[in-house]
């Protein structure tokens, strides 16, 4: 094959050039109405800045107020995920804004979220938000899995394991949102944290999240070691099991790389990188 043809353009890696977003006009006038039956008028519609993977992302000024509309074409399973943010939403009303309608009509799956107004948290080194995820944490360890229907952490990862017996430690009864991405928690400005996108949320044991976290801090720029460190101040990272983290940051470490490899972009290269770092770092000193 020509070499020239496996040179991937590095504009068609950046997140917002894969991102699935639409604009707010493909919406079908079916689903408009139901929208406004809800909101009454739309005065503006502000699309998000940040994340790529719902078709529709936006702020809403409308007549009865601010809101945060997230919506899906419901197309070969895709919408999936709305059923597991509506699921999840009446449970974690203590750290995330409350679900106030769903819409599922003429072929979208569309959900109405209270507005939070904040900015994302900053995962960087210095930064003063750290303490406010590992206090978010804690108050998501005290909360259980709703219903039987949410994902489980045994499905997502246990394809990961090098052993059939490791799948057991990804058993668990704790809510999970997993998908600690800076851009998911909003804080606001009388600084608390709210964490948004509930869409990766699953059942699980309750050292998974912080454990998920280290990756996402690696991503930002964090050393491994120091990763470790914050998320150690989760309490529920030392309910992990003897060897658990070892195993699970080499299951993180071939998700990640699945996930690159399946959706090719800068951000899951780095994901990648970073979840290969801390699994290194583990069977390092292991
Ligand atoms: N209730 C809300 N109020 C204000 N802003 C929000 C709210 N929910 C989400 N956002 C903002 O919109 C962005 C996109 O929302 P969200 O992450 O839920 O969807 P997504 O783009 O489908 O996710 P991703 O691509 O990250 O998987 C978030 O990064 C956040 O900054
Ligand atoms: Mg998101």
């Amino acid at each position: 094959m020509d070499q020239a043809q496996n040179v991937v353009d590095p504009g068609t890696l950046s997140p917002r050039a894969v991102s699935l977003r639409q604009h707010w006009d493909v919406l079908p006038g079916t689903v408009l109405t139901a929208i406004g039956e809800r909101t009454g008028r739309i005065d503006r519609v502000v699309p998000a800045e940040t994340g790529y993977s719902s078709h529709i992302a936006a702020t809403l000024d409308t007549e009865r107020g601010r809101i945060f509309v997230k919506g899906m074409r419901d197309r070969d399973g895709l919408a999936r995920t709305q059923q597991t943010e509506a699921a999840v939403n009446p449970h974690v009303s203590s750290i995330g804004p409350r679900l106030l309608w769903r819409v599922v009509t003429d072929g979208w799956d569309v959900l109405g979220f209270a507005h939070t107004e904040g900015r994302t948290a900053d995962f960087g080194q210095s930064s003063g938000d750290l303490p406010l995820v590992v206090a978010t944490m804690a108050e998501l360890a005290r909360i259980s899995a709703p219903g039987p229907d949410l994902p489980s952490a045994e499905d997502r990862w246990s394809g990961y394991t090098d052993r059939q017996t490791d799948a057991a430690l990804l058993r668990g009864d704790s809510l999970l949102h997993t998908d600690w991405h800076h851009t998911n928690l909003l804080v606001t400005p009388d600084h608390r944290m709210h964490v948004v996108d509930w869409a990766m949320a699953a059942r699980g044991p309750v050292w998974i999240d912080p454990a998920c976290w280290v990756v996402w801090l690696v991503y930002s720029g964090h050393p491994a070691q120091e990763a470790e460190r914050w998320a150690a101040k989760v309490r529920s990272w030392s309910a992990a099991p003897d060897g658990a983290l070892d195993v699970f940051s080499s299951v993180l470490a071939r998700y990640w790389q699945d996930i690159g490899a399946n959706h090719p972009n800068t951000m899951t290269y780095r994901l990648r990188d970073a979840a290969a770092a801390w699994a290194a770092h583990r069977h390092a000193r292991a």
